[in-house]
């Protein structure tokens, strides 16, 4: 699969060399990088990290150790699926599960296809339908994992 490199923006690179000093601010920067990309692209991790002067390790560090910052490009798909206490307490980690087992990709990750993504989320304000899982703002409430197969079926077919 070709992928086109990022180029860091103007702005983005601005941002830095403002946070450069300040303490605790690589999660700053990384926060706004996740914001301009929709993710973590590795040649800007590498950019970042000459930049502010801080080992590629570390930051790789940071980013794997917070999932809430992904390594790839959300898919056409972003399935968000709620773990807050409602949905968590009515089987929402055994959807989450099974989004993952039937699309062959781990939390946070999208399909190699870029079709699909997954992630967690805290609750979505919708806890009377739990568990519920949104994709790209449609909301899927009162789920099971029989329901995850058909869901995958209808955003395949709308292609
Ligand atoms: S806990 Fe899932 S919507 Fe509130």
């Amino acid at each position: 699969m070709s992928k086109e490199l990022e180029k860091m923006t103007p702005e983005l690179r601005a941002f830095i060399e403002e946070w450069k000093a300040k303490p605790g601010n690589l999660i700053m920067v990384l926060h706004r990088v996740q914001q301009t990309y929709g993710y973590i692209p590795r040649e800007i991790a590498i950019e970042t990290s000459e930049i502010l002067g801080v080992p590629l390790a570390k930051i790789y560090g940071v980013i794997t150790f917070y999932n809430f910052f992904r390594l790839r490009k959300a898919g056409k798909y972003n399935i968000q699926v709620c773990l807050g206490t409602a949905c968590y307490l009515r089987g929402g980690d055994d959807v989450l599960k099974e989004f993952e087992k039937q699309l062959g990709v781990g939390l946070n990750a999208t399909t190699p296809d870029g079709m699909f993504s997954v992630e967690a989320v805290r609750c979505l304000g919708c806890c009377g339908l739990a568990p519920v899982a949104v994709v790209n703002g449609e909301v899927h409430g009162k789920l099971s994992t029989k329901d995850v197969e058909n869901i995958i079926a209808k955003y395949c077919a709308e292609g």
